[in-house]
């Protein structure tokens, strides 16, 4: 299996360009291997476009996407989504029970509630402004101490 963060990997920052995407899922087809597509930090990208994800571009069906709330939703929350083909889901969702970590079930209710009654796009949206706006904060604040040392650049 490949575990990967694509966009903005933990903790350098760092997205997958397109033909390192297209590579690495060449590479799962030729040796078989399940790709876990990590994505906390996808959805609160507030400047630049974003890339298309590894699931988008697997034909075999090997991809599994990973999203969490913790990002979108409440910090901390600990829930999040997994997008993958049936036969792989029903394994994952075995492994999470045997595993024995559940998380807790207001938790997942309040989440479940929330999806039921909001749309999550319309609430990103706002999201990344202000973590655009938090962006700039830090890196005023560092280049007062480090002015030569910034640069920062979309991925
Ligand atoms: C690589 C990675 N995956 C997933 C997550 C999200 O974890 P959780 O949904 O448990 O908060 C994080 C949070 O920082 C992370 O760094």
């Amino acid at each position: 299996m490949i575990y990967t963060v694509p966009d903005f990997q933990n903790p350098a920052g760092v997205t997958l360009s397109f033909a390192r995407r297209k590579q690495l899922i060449a590479l799962a087809n030729c040796h078989g291997l399940i790709v876990l597509e990590d994505t906390p930090f996808r959805h609160i990208r507030f400047s630049g476009q974003n890339l298309p994800t590894l699931q988008s571009l697997d034909t075999e069906g090997r991809v599994i996407h990973l999203g969490s709330f913790s990002t979108v939703l409440v910090p901390g929350l600990r829930i999040g989504w997994a997008v993958a083909a049936p036969a792989l889901l029903s394994r994952l969702g075995l492994l999470r029970v045997a595993a024995g970590t559940q998380t807790s079930t207001l938790q997942r209710a309040a989440a479940s509630l929330f999806l039921d009654h909001h749309d999550l796009t319309a609430h990103i949206a706002p999201l990344q402004t202000a973590y655009a706006r938090k962006q700039e904060a830090i890196l005023d604040a560092i280049r007062q101490h480090f002015p030569q040392k910034i640069t920062v650049t979309d991925p």
